[in-house]
């Protein structure tokens, strides 16, 4: 998608939907009250008939409005009081979705004022909305496709605005590298290409180590080999760095992800049915690796640290058995119960290194952990686990900002000895009472005296159907966004 910044007086080209965004309750004011009078009461004989009010997510396509747009849209905002970042971004998204397959190429929007942060935001809204997926189609018909390559948002600072948009357009590659890996196929995203691909964001100024199984050994991570030593993929650990602080030694903050390319659930297999979705099993180490890209993309003034557990969870004569005990790195053991949860098995390792050798200021770690989350959430909330009330506050600051939603979940102690073992340390499951809060208890289990937050989003990082329109049905690439937001207003200076 090819952004412009252009001045609400710059003519039309061909091929144009012009796409007015307006409020609630004033729906005539301003461009469309002049559009309105140009093609002769056309708008508000439209807005009568269609019972459009400007309420959040109307859509009117005014038909027959003579003029010199090809198309004219009326996009409603909601009210005035409440147009923030997400609501510009989401009106403006809306515009482009009534538009994408139109046959027109160019979207031009209009927005109440000319303001250029706001123009920015709807750029960005337009680009996280035409994100598609489209690598593996090859006879898509053309009235399928997108026609709409190109979107012009009018403002009074088009240089403002450009400068704006600059570090929402990395955001908006983030995100979309993010939803590219999570969309991958299993048979060609595992772990060894997703290093692969990690590897190659070198070009954007990090620098990115990848450990294999032997290192792993020698590091002593038992815990995460046992969970891919089932498979004929090689496990990877994945080690980002952003050095951009003023110093290049002040202590990191610090971002872990759980990455299994497949989770069939190994010997304690998973039914057929739905199994596929297992693909998105790496959904927390492509958030990680979206937000270290958006941080190196926007050149953030702050080191921060991206490590990714990578593994496949399959079942094979060699597979971990239910009842097997392996050692952590932390040399705790841990007796395998059901061989599916073994996202926290992954997580106990990366976690484990991650602290011990970078002494993060704080650590948050991303993972599609526990079906139990959609049950208790739904799949509009990822849920929130954390020892600290600052860290806690600074993420649902940043996750009601940028519109992905947490919801803070308690960690009792009196339920961390269901998962105590009679042989071995602790056991890898506590039971289906719960069973989020008990998975994030055994995360907690391998975190020292470090701030450190786990965001569950097993509800969230893929959406079928998507009910939010930057993003489109599938992987949302969801955490890249509240964490590039956090580390924003929060670690950078
Ligand atoms: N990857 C799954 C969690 C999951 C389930 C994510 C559904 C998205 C949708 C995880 O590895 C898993 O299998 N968890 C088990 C844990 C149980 C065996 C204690 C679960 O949630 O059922
Ligand atoms: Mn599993
Ligand atoms: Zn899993």
């Amino acid at each position: 998608m090819e952004i412009e910044f252009v001045a609400a007086t710059a003519a039309l080209g061909g091929k144009t939907a012009l796409a007015l965004i307006v409020f609630d309750g004033d729906v005539m004011s301003g461009a469309a009250g002049q559009l309105d009078t140009q093609t002769g009461g056309a708008l508000s004989r439209a807005v009568a008939a269609g019972r459009f009010t400007g309420a959040k997510g109307q859509v009117l396509d005014v038909q027959g409005a003579s003029g010199d747009a090809a198309r004219i849209l009326l996009v409603g905002a909601g009210k005035a009081e409440a147009f923030d970042d997400v609501a510009v971004e989401h009106a403006s998204a809306s515009a482009y979705n009534a538009v994408k397959t139109s046959g027109l190429t160019t979207l031009r929007i209009v927005l109440p004022s000319g303001d250029a942060d706001q123009a920015a935001r709807a750029a960005l809204g337009v680009r996280l909305a035409a994100y598609r997926f489209d690598r593996y189609r090859t006879k898509e018909p053309a009235d399928k496709k997108p026609s709409v390559i190109k979107t012009q948002v009018a403002t009074g600072d088009d240089n403002a605005a450009l400068a704006a948009f600059a570090p929402l357009a990395a955001l908006a590659d983030a995100v979309a590298f993010s939803r590219d890996l999570v969309s991958e196929p299993p048979n060609v995203l595992y772990p060894e290409e997703f290093a692969r691909r990690v590897k190659a964001l070198e070009s954007l100024g990090l620098e990115v180590e990848i450990l294999g199984e032997a290192e792993m050994a020698k590091l002593g991570m038992g815990s995460l080999l046992g969970v891919g030593q089932g498979s004929v993929r090689d496990s990877q650990l994945a080690i980002m760095k952003w050095y951009g602080a003023a110093d290049p030694k002040a202590q990191p903050i610090a971002f872990v992800g759980k990455g299994v390319c497949f989770d069939t659930g190994g010997i304690s297999i998973k039914p057929a049915d739905g199994m596929e979705d297992m693909k998105w099993d790496m959904g927390g180490a492509g958030a990680v690796a979206g937000l270290m890209h958006v941080l190196a993309g926007r050149k953030a003034k702050v080191n921060a640290i991206g490590i990714l557990g990578l593994v496949e969870n399959m079942p094979d004569g060699n597979a971990q058995r239910p009842g097997d005990v392996v050692t952590s790195m932390s040399g705790q053991t841990i007796e395998i119960i059901n061989t599916d949860a073994e996202g926290r098995l992954v997580l106990a390792d990366a976690i484990w290194y991650c602290q011990d050798r970078f002494k993060p200021k704080f650590m948050v770690d991303l993972a599609t952990l526990t079906g139990a989350i959609i049950i208790s959430l739904g799949n509009d909330y990822a849920g929130l686990f954390s020892n600290n009330d600052e860290l806690s506050g600074n993420l649902l600051a940043a996750s009601g900002a940028e519109a992905e939603p947490l919801w803070r979940m308690p960690l009792p102690v009196q339920y961390d000895k269901n998962i105590d073992s009679m042989i071995a340390d602790m056991k890898n499951t506590g039971g289906r009472p719960g069973g989020s809060i008990t998975a994030a208890l055994f995360i907690q289990r391998f975190v020292n005296n470090v701030p450190w937050a786990h965001l569950d989003i097993a509800s969230t990082a893929w959406k079928k159907p998507s009910n939010v329109p930057t993003s489109p049905d599938g992987a949302t690439g969801f955490g890249v966004r509240l964490l590039n937001r956090m580390v924003q207003d929060k670690y950078e200076g």
